[in-house]
């Protein structure tokens, strides 16, 4: 979602601010600008609907001088993705730019106090409104930007990331946030701010991420000034990044979705360790070990999460009542926040997101914290809002993931549930010794396995997805641990492919879904030699009849559902809960090649967004 980029030093603005934009491309938006002050003193702003390409466009020819410059992507919400919508927003007097993330819910009240005073409107943007008070409370008052921004904001309902550049004091930019992220790069006479630390890690290490609402006074040369918006000064805690720019590139490969799929084989290896110990015969998990005692006395375990990470969840579930038979709910945080959930005595809530800054989820875990429940995050970004509200958590460690269409996150998510739940298993005693170390060995060969998978599918299925691409609709089918793979394989199709599809549990499929099935109608089952195997053939035999097209994942040297199959592909052997690590992982190239076939932009699909951080 929206992406803000800053910079004051003694370096030209326009490079770093651009090329900050292009790093924050993945998050996903429809249009882009930025504001610079020139050295005599004159504010620039140019803005266009489209890419950072267009911008790039835009700037030719124009004065683009300046060290002190604010940079942003919009993903639209309120009002069409056009120029005039675009940030950065000026106020009335021309003396003020503003860029925004995030939602101000009472705008239109602000507004109208601002229009009874004789301030005029250009957009019908929220984040207008937020400029043009704080120019009107800084003439009015005569009082300095930042305690201007605090008037403000202590008036403001939503959320909000922003970055505001006074072009009668251009020695610094006046930052804030609630609910949207924002970090603070701290070089030597020079200072960096973005949604996140892609934009940064080029040109300094040192980090500060603002926690909400606090505002940051950044003045190059001078140390950074953090106050709340009720005037607390706070202590900037700088942070070490350990971020490297070649993760954030694509080293090679055509898209990054195809190199973060490549990946997965040394990304789960990473997830895995120190955690799972085949010497010691052991998984342990520090956020696990801090909190023994909470995780044992748990009566129940939510599971809450959005998109990819919440069928990660659903993974969860199947896990935690197999291992360590405890009743799992597993809840889309949109609906969880909003229903007055019962949040029990000695409830457990595991939080999953891959960018830590979901807002539905991150208000799901401030809901339920509030309610006594015990917050364990499993997130990928570290330093991001869930982890820093969460009681504990693991890090699931795969680096940047920057397609959109989360793949190397989802594994690595379902790979640290396995772990706490074995965990937590085998503390409770209710999994077997033998089983525990069964398991553990095993998911100590899934990386090996996924590279074998990788290399012996990926070809085949590229030619395969030409044959499919005419396609208008798919179904995706599995069962137990599966089907949360089918549910996540259909996902990937319709975001990058936009084809439709959906995925059901497999036995579901006579409650509906049959009624679509002909021969125009693709059918992935995925149906590994596991305990529901007789049944899934019972499905196939059944899609077969009614002339469907049957594509299946199966166990190697698999005959049965080969012979009833149009297509297979192979996997090799897992125990039965790791198997949605195997299954997933042609789904996801299956999905890739089609969209590439069609001609997608498979990493940055139209309307969708990586960090959807309103709500
Ligand atoms: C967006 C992304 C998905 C992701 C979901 C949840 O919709 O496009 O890939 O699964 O958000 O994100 P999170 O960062 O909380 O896992």
């Amino acid at each position: 979602m929206c992406g803000i980029v800053g910079y004051i030093g003694y370096r030209e603005a326009v490079p770093i601010l651009l090329k900050g934009l292009h790093r924050l491309e993945y998050r996903g938006y429809d249009s882009a600008g930025l504001a610079l002050i020139n050295p005599e003193g004159t504010l620039n702003v140019y803005k266009t609907k489209g890419k950072v390409a267009d911008l790039e466009e835009v700037l030719k020819g124009k004065d683009v001088r300046g060290t002190v410059g604010i940079a942003h992507t919009r993903w639209a919400t309120h009002g069409e993705p056009n120029t005039e919508n675009a940030h950065p927003h000026t106020s009335e007097s021309g003396r003020l730019a503003m860029i925004h993330n995030g939602i101000i819910e009472n705008y239109a009240v602000l507004k109208e106090s601002l229009l009874k005073n004789g301030v005029t409107f250009k957009s019908e943007t929220d984040t207008e409104v937020l400029v043009q008070m704080i120019d009107y409370v800084q003439a009015t008052s005569g009082c300095d930007l930042t305690r201007a921004v605090q008037l403000v904001l202590n008036q403001v309902v939503g959320a909000y990331a922003i970055a505001v550049v006074d072009k009668q004091n251009p020695g610094e930019i006046v930052a804030a946030r609630k609910g949207s992220p924002l970090v603070v790069g701290v070089g030597e006479n020079e200072l960096f701010l973005a949604s996140d630390a892609s934009p940064i890690v080029e040109y300094t290490k040192q980090v500060v991420y603002l926690n909400d609402e606090e505002i940051a006074t950044i003045v190059p040369g001078k140390e950074l000034d953090i106050r709340t918006i009720s005037n607390v000064q706070k202590t900037p805690e700088i942070k070490q990044l350990e971020l490297s720019i070649s993760q954030l590139e694509k080293g090679g490969y055509p898209h990054f979705m195809l190199k973060e799929i490549f990946e997965q084989p040394i990304t789960l290896a990473t997830s895995m360790k120190g955690r799972v110990n085949v010497d010691l015969n052991n998984i342990s998990l520090a956020g696990f070990i801090d909190n023994r005692d909470t995780f044992l006395n748990a009566k129940h375990i939510t599971i809450t999460a959005c998109g990819t990470s919440w069928h990660a969840g659903l993974i969860g579930m199947y896990a935690f009542e197999e291992f360590a038979r405890i009743p799992v709910s597993v809840e889309y945080s949109s609906e969880f926040r909003y229903r007055n959930p019962i949040i029990g005595e000695n409830e457990v809530v595991i939080a999953i997101s891959q960018s830590g800054e979901t807002a539905d989820t991150l208000a799901a875990v401030e809901l339920a914290k509030s309610q006594g429940a015990f917050i364990f995050g499993v997130c990928n970004v570290v330093g991001a809002s869930i982890p820093r509200a969460a009681h504990s958590g693991c890090y699931t460690h795969v680096g940047p993931e920057i397609g959109v269409a989360s793949t190397k996150a989802f594994t690595a998510q379902v790979t640290v549930l396995l772990m706490l739940a074995l965990a937590l298993g085998k503390e409770r005693g209710t999994v077997t010794q033998e089983k525990y170390l069964r398991l553990l060995n095993e998911l100590n060969r899934i990386p090996s396995k996924i590279d074998q998978i990788i290399k012996q599918n990926n070809e085949s299925i590229s030619q395969l997805a030409k044959i499919f691409t005419y396609c208008q609709n798919f179904i995706y089918l599995g069962r137990g641990y599966n089907y949360p793979v089918a549910l996540e394989g259909a996902l990937k199709l319709k975001e990058i492919s936009y084809i439709h599809a959906e995925g059901y549990p497999a036995a579901e499929m006579k409650h509906g879904p049959i009624a679509l099935i002909s021969q125009e109608m693709p059918v992935v089952f995925i149906a590994p030699k596991c305990s529901t195997y007789e049944k899934i053939v019972s499905n196939i035999q059944e899609v077969k009849a009614r002339k469907g097209k049957v594509i299946s994942v199966v166990t190697e040297g698999d005959e049965q559902v080969k012979a009833l199959s149009d297509v297979v592909i192979e996997i090799p052997d897992t125990e039965e809960a790791l198997m949605p690590l195997l299954t997933v992982i042609p789904l996801q190239l299956l999905a890739y090649h089609i969209a590439v076939v069609k001609g997608c932009d498979v990493d940055q699909p139209r309307n969708l967004a990586k960090s959807v951080t309103v709500e």
